[in-house]
């Protein structure tokens, strides 16, 4: 099974609108997917029509008291299910903390559903925590969707650096940009410094367009309300980028990340707050 992260340490940069996309069409091209939730404000559930569950406590789920198997909803389209998020998410990372081996346990629950699932998308809710931390872990690519502005760029240096000093050299980090205004010269100039020093950048930017706003009110992926639509259209070209990505050999993933080496990634970014 694949694991795809959406994340950011900012928020509000179209990491779920990302997420809900990328899923469908990966759903769409013939694979067992499954988005999990994991942001206690629930907008990839909302966007999909999910409700919330009752037994989802992230208590019960990092203690194994829960399966992740058991909340498990169909989407209502084609080979895409949903794990719908719970508002007791927001104290995941106090339980993770609470157990052993508390950086591989995101892993470990996940683990019973690559006998289910091509591919697993993980909507993260933006911050740095000890959740991060076990998302990185757990990943094959992280996708990182970047507003061009110069904090935005120095955040990813920052993930990078962290991602090297970790060891995981084959953890693929695929930042692009995102509520690109190309009529902005910020983001023209950020954009284009950055596409110098980071190679790794999709080659797909993924404009502020009122089109893509909108998804929320539809509650629906736009591949599937508007499929001909130029946003549709984008969002399959970001799609045919990250999913040509090999996925990670873990027989190189190091050991033993130290717990609260996310902190150095929270001190270096400076901000958690909105781009
Ligand atoms: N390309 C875009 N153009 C215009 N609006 C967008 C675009 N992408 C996302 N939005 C809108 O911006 C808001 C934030 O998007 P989204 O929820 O995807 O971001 P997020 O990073 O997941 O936010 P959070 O950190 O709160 O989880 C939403 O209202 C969404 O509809
Ligand atoms: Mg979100």
């Amino acid at each position: 099974m694949r694991i795809i992260a959406v994340t950011n340490i900012k928020g509000g940069v179209g990491k779920t609108t990302t997420a809900v996309n990328l899923a469908y069409l990966c759903a769409a091209a013939g694979a067992a997917t499954l988005l999990w939730d994991l942001d206690p404000q629930g907008a990839a559930t909302y966007a999909l029509q999910g409700d919330a569950q009752e037994r989802a406590s992230a208590k019960r789920l990092v203690a194994g008291k829960v399966e992740l198997q058991e909340l498990i909803l169909a989407s209502g389209y084609p080979r895409l299910d949903l794990l719908p998020a719970d508002f007791s998410y927001r104290n995941f990372a106090v339980h993770l903390a609470a157990r052993r081996h508390p950086t591989e346990r995101l892993l470990k629950m996940i683990r019973p559903l690559s006998e289910i699932y091509d591919t697993l998308f993980l909507d993260c809710p933006a911050g740095v925590s000890l959740l991060s931390e076990n998302v990185l872990r757990a990943a094959d690519l992280i996708v990182v969707p970047l507003v061009p502005t110069p904090l935005s760029v120095r955040m990813l240096e920052q993930l990078q650096e962290f991602i090297a000093r970790e060891g995981w050299t084959d953890l693929r980090l695929l930042p692009f940009f995102s509520l690109v205004d190309r009529r902005r010269s910020l983001h023209e100039q950020t954009i284009a410094a950055a596409r110098a020093r980071f190679p790794q950048l999709l080659t797909t930017e993924v404009p502020y367009w009122s089109e893509i706003e909108r998804m929320s009110v539809r509650r629906a992926p736009l591949p599937a309300s508007a499929p001909s639509s130029p946003a549709a259209l984008l969002y399959a070209r970001l799609w045919a980028e990250v999913s040509g990505e090999e996925p990670r050999a873990r027989a190189h993933c190091s050991g033993g990340a130290a717990m609260g080496t996310v902190a150095t990634l929270a001190a270096a970014a400076g901000s958690s707050s909105t781009a």
